[in-house]
């Protein structure tokens, strides 16, 4: 049988329940920020209702997982370390984004092998928020 190759065309789409699932993701995953201790700091660089910061990550991702540019079709196109630039993040703020995004991974009716993939996946786009932020304009 062959498993599917996360990161070709749509499977982590897919994989991730398409909208609503990633949607689901996403509540869990500011969830997580709002309760975990360890990002308190970056809970409190959100702004106190997360309404459109839940739409704008959750149409991110359905993008970055190969499904449909939802972000772009409703808010114009992004770069990610770009649009961080602003922010104070150090090692200790990726982490705690990651591990966030770990908690709320753990939470989700994927298989392990997708839930690792993903966070290694992840990994790569907020080291390079930590290294964007790092520069001087
Ligand atoms: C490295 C740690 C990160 C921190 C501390 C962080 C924090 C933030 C903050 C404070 C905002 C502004 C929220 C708002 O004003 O509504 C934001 C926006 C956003 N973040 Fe992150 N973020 C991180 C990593 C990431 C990563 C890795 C991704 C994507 C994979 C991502 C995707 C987004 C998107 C799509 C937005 C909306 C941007 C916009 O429309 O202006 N973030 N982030």
């Amino acid at each position: 049988m062959d498993l599917p190759v996360y990161g070709q065309s749509d499977s982590s789409y897919k994989a991730a329940g398409e909208y609503e699932g990633i949607r689901q993701l996403v509540d869990d995953f500011y969830i997580a920020m709002d309760t975990l201790p360890e990002a308190q700091n970056i809970r409190a660089m959100h702004p106190q209702d997360l309404t459109e910061t839940r739409d704008k990550l959750t149409r991110f991702l359905c993008g970055w997982m190969g499904g449909p540019r939802l972000y772009r079709e409703k808010y114009g196109p992004i770069d990610i370390p770009v649009a961080h630039r602003h922010l104070p993040i150090h090692e200790a703020e990726r982490d705690a984004w990651l591990l966030c995004m770990k908690d709320a991974l753990i939470r989700q009716p994927y298989d392990i092998e997708f839930k690792n993939y993903l966070l290694k996946q992840l990994a790569i786009p907020a080291e390079r928020c930590r290294q964007a932020a790092q520069k001087p304009e």
